[in-house]
């Protein structure tokens, strides 16, 4: 059978690494399977291995500086990011990951990268101190955030006699990874193919007047988290979105629908034209009071006291709890400042939830904001609390329980 990855354009970034010449064995195994590469490599990658060696591999000229050194002409990084139906940084060394994560676009690598439309997959190479230290570390979660794969190699103990962490993945293992990702673009298989999904995410704005509002500090990176990882694994995704929450990013961004709303009224509304879906998430911070009536004009200071009338609002959650269908997955998040437990299993009764996800804000690294979470997964099957992770690994975690709670 034809592999998946005929007839695939991938753009292999090289950076300086001993681990360089690996990518002679990743192209070849590329173009084996019917790939076309195209190479942009660093300045210090061509310490390593020499332009010559990669452009007869790819048949191509291999990029690396702004202008082609014969005739002048411009090398389009924009051209090159549409063109490529997939991007792998390999070797990544610690700092073309930190100019990745931050934006630091002084080479034609991050440039392409910057550019890339494409999924983008990231294999670091470099010893082991340099991986634990807590730059690398913050730059490997902000790719992550950016929806971009990290490939790591396997920690096994042969790895860990040898280099461990930070040695770069073997090249057959990497073509692997990549014909698993164009597999799972043509035909994704798996419990949530195809599967409909509602996440609410993100903060609601409720209006005084036309300049002021009562909100929260909710990011919507949670449920953006969520969203990704149930699109990556073939569900079609509706996220009703508050103010201020990221655009879906990675390989299945084309799954993720955005319906974007401002007040907690409007993200009812929203949800009731979703409510049938099979999984819910209801992962959004809604404003639990709303000022009475928002004023037309904006409110003059005047007298020495204001007084602002706040009416409850809609509770999305325990409505569609309340009004569930027969084969449906409803998931309520609870962050609670103390008794988290105790508060959480309450509402989990109370709306008619099938799994809370309690944050504590007692736990350091939980809640809003940060690229970090700490929770507890409450369900009927038991209290499963999980340490300290990022927010992409806690919304794997939160979906294989939902796909567990589904079997
Ligand atoms: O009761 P509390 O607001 O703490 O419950 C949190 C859970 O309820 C979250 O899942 C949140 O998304 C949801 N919720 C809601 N609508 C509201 C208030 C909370 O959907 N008006």
């Amino acid at each position: 059978m034809r592999s998946s990855l005929f007839g695939k354009n991938i753009i292999l970034g090289i950076s300086g690494s001993i681990a360089a010449y690996k990518a002679c064995y990743l192209i070849r195994g590329l173009i084996k399977k019917g790939a076309e590469v195209q190479v942009v490599i660093t300045e210090s990658g061509k310490h390593f291995i020499t332009p010559t060696t990669l452009s007869t591999l790819t048949s191509k000229p291999c990029i690396s500086e702004f202008f082609a050194e014969n005739d002048g002409s411009w090398h389009s990084h924009v051209d090159l990011g549409l063109w490529a139906d997939v991007m792998i940084v390999a070797p990544a060394t610690a700092s073309t990951i930190g100019k990745m994560a931050n934006g630091i676009a002084d080479n034609m690598l991050v440039t392409t990268y910057l550019s890339c439309k494409a999924p983008v997959y990231v294999a670091p190479a470099m010893d082991l101190d340099m991986y634990r230290h807590p730059s690398t570390i913050n730059n490997i979660e902000k790719l992550k955030s950016y929806g971009n794969t990290i490939i790591e190699a396997e920690s096994g103990e042969l790895a860990s006699h040898l280099m461990g962490k930070g040695r770069m993945q073997e090249p057959e293992r990497i073509v692997e990874i990549l014909e698993n990702h164009f597999d799972e673009q043509s035909n994704v298989k798996g419990p949530l193919n195809g599967a409909e999904v509602m996440i609410t995410a993100g903060p609601t704005y409720e209006c005084i007047d036309p300049v002021r509002f009562i909100s929260n500090y909710s990011s919507g990176k949670m449920g953006m988290a969520l969203a990704n990882v149930f699109a990556r694994k073939g569900a079609h995704v509706t996220v009703v979105a508050g103010p201020g929450v990221p655009r879906p990013s990675g390989p299945a961004s084309a799954r993720i629908e955005m319906v974007d709303v401002v007040s907690a009224q409007q993200m009812f509304d929203a949800v009731q034209l979703h409510k049938d879906k099979t999984i819910l998430v209801m992962c959004a911070a809604v404003a639990d009071f709303t000022p009475e009536h928002c004023a037309d004009k904006k409110i003059r200071r005047e007298g020495d006291q204001m007084m602002l009338t706040l009416t409850p609002t809609k509770d999305i959650a325990a409505f569609v709890g309340h009004h569930r269908k027969g084969n449906q997955t409803i998931v309520g998040f609870s962050l609670e400042t103390h008794n988290a437990l105790e508060h959480a299993q309450e509402k989990r009764n109370k709306k008619q939830l099938d799994m809370i996800v309690m944050n504590s804000l007692e736990d350091e690294g939980a809640g809003f904001g940060g690229d970090s979470n700490k929770v507890t997964l409450i369900s009927n099957r038991g209290n499963r609390a999980l340490p300290l992770m990022s927010k992409t690994d806690v919304a794997e975690e939160i979906v294989s329980e939902i796909i567990k709670l589904r079997t």
